[in-house]
């Protein structure tokens, strides 16, 4: 056996190729090659086509073989927006909020992001890593090959770096990579109550340099919300970040509607996120200037609350992406299954618009969208192969996995296959 690999016989190849990030009609263009096949050279692909045409051209003898028939080959997935490191759990205020509490009732109590903050100030690096762990593979597990991961648990230098740290750890150790950001504005702490501008400018003076020169980020994120911090506030934030060469984000217009969408246009950020209430000002803003809308539909549903207008803003050319927002208050799930399920049938998206949102555009809102994100020659061999012949099934069998192995840098790094301890032993 060579060092390539030779995926083959797919019913489906969805190649995702195109120019990024996509909107429009183009979100539904995800680039079909029927009975589809891949060639993989170490970490990366070589070729793309049908199995004919891939089997002509190359010698494919001296190849490792994956036969995908009956299955559908898909770039791996990548979760644009997650917090997945942190301690402790909100088990008790997520009882509250069945009971009908508000999650700004909690926050304003003490609870919410401060109860997690605390928690995770006490835990270590050591104990944050193997939570972090366990997450990545249950996410591994659904196809996820690249997430994005938030600081803001921490709200001091202190925890904010150790959150980063352990990410960045965790990127050497685990086989999803990992783009940190760093969301030192995502609550104000006891300590600065009633002085959330004097708490910008503590995370300008003293955490934003130490996050830049250790190179801790890509990204920089603010909770731009009612009784958070405000449009200048994250404004002001924002574009120190920018000086420093860390571009922005903004989780925008989640409960009320505030103007973040606008900001992050304004400021040129990536991407604005959430987007429950954005206004139609944002919407045309957001699409003149190609800023990503990461939707949360998770989120809009844990916390009954409506979902972002996808459709509307799909049709007006803003280009939509998909994302979990694993988090232990406002969405404690890393479910791409629910995700899928949610935008296809209560956002109105199409099976290709979902793929492309949690593919292509998401590779593009983490920056990344020149190496992951597509099957293309000379993209990162990140692949997800399922168990049924079309990505139709992704939001038909609602809420299943349908993941059976997964590719990442050209290394097969998980597979569903294998004897089930359930299963009796007749040999
Ligand atoms: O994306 N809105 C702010 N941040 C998270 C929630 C974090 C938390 O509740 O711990 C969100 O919804
Ligand atoms: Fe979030």
């Amino acid at each position: 056996m060579g060092n390539k690999l030779f995926i083959k016989n797919a019913s489906e190849l969805v190649t995702c190729a195109g120019t990024l990030p996509k909107t429009g009609r183009e979100m539904n263009e995800i680039g079909i090659i029927k009975d589809g096949a891949l060639i993989i050279e170490h970490d990366t692909i070589a070729a793309v086509g049908t199995t004919l045409e891939l089997s002509q051209s190359y010698d494919v003898q001296e190849m490792t073989v994956i036969d995908a028939a009956g299955k559908c080959v898909l770039p791996g997935f990548i979760d644009a927006h997650t917090h997945f490191v942190f301690a402790g759990d909100r088990s008790e205020e997520f009882s509250w909020r069945l009971k009908g509490m508000h999650y700004i009732d909690i926050m304003e109590r003490g609870g919410g992001i401060m109860n997690t903050v605390r928690a995770t100030r006490k835990a270590d690096a050591a104990a944050l890593m193997e939570l972090g762990r366990t997450r990545l593979n249950s996410m591994l597990a659904m196809g996820v090959t690249t997430v994005e991961g938030k600081s803001g648990y921490g709200l001091d230098l202190g925890t904010e770096i150790k959150q980063l740290a352990v990410m960045q750890e965790l990127q050497q150790t685990h086989s999803i990579e990992i783009i940190p950001t760093f969301l030192g504005a995502h609550a104000i702490p006891p300590e600065y109550k009633g002085r959330g501008d004097e708490f910008i400018d503590y995370l300008i003076t003293e955490v934003l340099p130490p996050v830049a020169e250790k190179k801790l980020a890509v990204f920089c994120d603010v909770f731009c919300e009612k009784g958070v911090f405000s449009v200048e506030e994250s404004r002001k934030l924002l574009l120190a970040a920018q000086n420093l060469g860390i571009r922005g984000k903004i989780h925008a217009d989640e409960i009320v509607q505030l103007g973040g969408a606008e900001l992050a246009a304004e400021v040129g950020a990536i991407s604005a996120e959430h987007l429950l209430h954005i206004s139609d000002q944002g919407i045309e803003r957001m699409a003149e200037t190609k800023t990503v809308g990461v939707l949360l539909p998770a989120t809009a549903f844990s916390l009954r609350e409506p979902f972002a207008p996808a459709r509307k803003m799909i049709d007006a050319g803003v280009p939509v992406a998909l994302a979990t927002d694993f988090n232990p208050g406002s969405c404690y799930t890393s479910s791409v299954p629910l995700i899928i399920a949610l935008a296809a049938l209560s956002m109105n998206m199409s099976p290709a618009e979902i793929i492309t949102a949690l593919t292509a555009n998401a590779a593009f809102a983490v920056g990344a969208g020149d190496r992951i994100g597509s099957i293309e020659p000379g993209k990162q061999a990140d692949i997800v192969i399922l168990e049924e012949p079309s990505h139709i099934f992704l939001p038909y069998r609602v809420g299943m996995n349908l993941v059976e192995t997964v590719v990442k840098k050209g290394r097969v790094v998980w597979q569903s296959s294998g004897k089930m301890p359930c299963e009796k032993d007749l040999g």
